[in-house]
């Protein structure tokens, strides 16, 4: 069967989490990703937090499928020269360097022009123009310069970053929608373009109903849904807002049965409007459906903090997964805390490629997230990292280069 990306040939250029989480994107649509790499050392995620000695970590094989791996030195004389023939060949060039590094080894946006007027340049940087353009950025300093740690915790504690990957992977994710605009775009001028995705303004992008909050804020002074509202003060910025909903139905995590062993023993409970009556009857309250204190969502917020407490002593009578299923039944929105352990061995996500079980040839077996994003014509198969240089000469040789010459170049350290 077709993938939607048969035929586009990437140059990867990427390293640690953003810009590969990209890469395995376009390479999982399809793509014939070609990574970059340094002979000898490679990606640094090879090395880092590994949990088997001498064989490439989790970190990377999780974010490297589907690629083929080339080892050249850029800055080469003679490896710059194959990485030109690279450039003449590709599509796309996703790099994601420190500032100013791929024009240090020689490769401008107008010699790369020079070479491949049809080719896009991808970046991912820490920052876009301005006055931190030129700063090194990792995963949690874009989740704080981007607004997400101000607003994430809880108001008497200190800003709090996420375990979802925004700033990185979050930030690939947009890179990989302007590089298929561009390929788009080219289709119809025949021109490449640079792209930028920078990890702030992914990040900002992604709290955008937080820049929505401050806007409130100022106007009036107040959020009714934010836990600080009615007895807490506000300041001139948004607050942290704990577990509150961030949308118009309040909500909360609540303790379930078994909280007092089980860190993961809870449920997010929507008290969603039109299912107050319900909610109501389920925990025992009848007389709260009608009651003028407590019938109406604007009647209730001043209260949330009692009304979560009273239905927390309904949740705590029951696991999330008994109050899942007796919430569902009544269309009430909840949702367990799952652990990365029950995620790991749920069924469902097997089923549907979400979670994926990978054979590799010095790690053996391993766990992975495939691709998030289903497409009914251009099917996901999870095929396992490259290991080091696996395909230098497969790909020297698809370039032109005899096994003469490939020799030559690698004794001269070029590849
Ligand atoms: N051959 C020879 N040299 C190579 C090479 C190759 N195949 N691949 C990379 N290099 C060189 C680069 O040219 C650069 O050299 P220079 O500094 O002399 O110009 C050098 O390796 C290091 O690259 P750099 O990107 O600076 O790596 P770093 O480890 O110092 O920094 C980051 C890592 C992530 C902080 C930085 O790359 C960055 O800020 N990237 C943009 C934002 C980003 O993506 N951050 C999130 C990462 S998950």
């Amino acid at each position: 069967m077709s993938k939607a990306l048969d035929g586009v040939r990437i140059l990867d250029f990427t390293h640690v989490q953003s810009g590969p989480t990209c890469t395995q994107l376009l390479a999982w649509f399809g793509a014939d990703v070609i990574k970059v790499e340094r002979a000898g050392a490679g990606d640094i995620t090879r090395e880092q937090l590994r949990d088997i000695p001498d064989v490439d970590s989790l970190y990377f094989t999780m974010l490297n499928h589907n690629k083929r791996s080339v080892t050249i030195d850029t800055k080469n004389p003679e490896g710059k020269l194959v990485l030109e023939a690279l450039i003449q060949k590709c599509d796309v060039l996703v790099e994601n360097f420190a500032p100013g590094a791929l024009d240090r080894m020689g490769f401008t946006w107008e010699r790369i022009q020079e070479l491949n007027p049809r080719m896009i340049v991808a970046s991912v940087k820490g920052f876009g123009p301005g006055p931190y353009e030129d700063c090194k950025v990792y995963e949690n300093v874009a989740q704080c310069a981007g607004g997400a740690a101000s607003t994430t915790g809880f108001d008497d504690g200190p800003p709090v970053v996420s375990g979802a990957q925004i700033g990185d992977s979050g930030t690939g994710l947009h890179l990989a929608l302007g590089i298929v605009t561009a390929l788009y775009q080219r289709t119809l001028t025949g021109r490449g373009q640079k792209v930028l995705a920078a990890m702030q303004d992914g990040v900002l992008n992604l709290c955008r109903v937080k820049l929505r909050d401050q806007q409130r804020l100022e106007r009036t002074g107040t959020m009714k849904e934010y836990p600080q509202y009615p007895n807490g003060t506000f300041g001139e910025a948004v607050p942290r807002a704990g577990n509150a909903s961030g949308g118009g139905q309040p909500g909360w995590i609540l303790k379930c049965k078994g909280w007092e062993t089980d860190p993961n023993a809870y449920i997010y409970f929507i008290t969603q409007a039109p299912v107050w009556a319900k909610i109501c009857n389920v925990i025992g309250k009848e007389e709260w459906a009608t009651d003028p204190n407590y019938a109406t969502p604007a009647a209730r917020l001043p209260h949330l903090k009692d009304i979560f407490a009273e239905i927390e002593r309904w949740t705590m009578t029951k696991t999330k997964f008994e109050a899942m299923q007796i919430l569902n039944k009544y269309d009430i929105p909840c949702g367990p805390i799952l652990s990365m352990k029950e995620i790991a061995e749920e069924p469902s996500l097997r089923k549907t490629g979400t979670i994926v079980e990978v054979d590799h040839p010095t790690r053996g077996k391993y766990l992975t997230v495939g691709n998030p994003i289903k497409l009914s014509d251009s099917p996901t198969e999870v095929k396992r990292s490259p290991l080091l240089g696996e395909h230098t000469d497969e790909v020297m040789t698809e370039l032109g280069y005899s096994p003469e010459q490939i020799s030559a170049l690698r004794t001269a350290g070029a590849i």
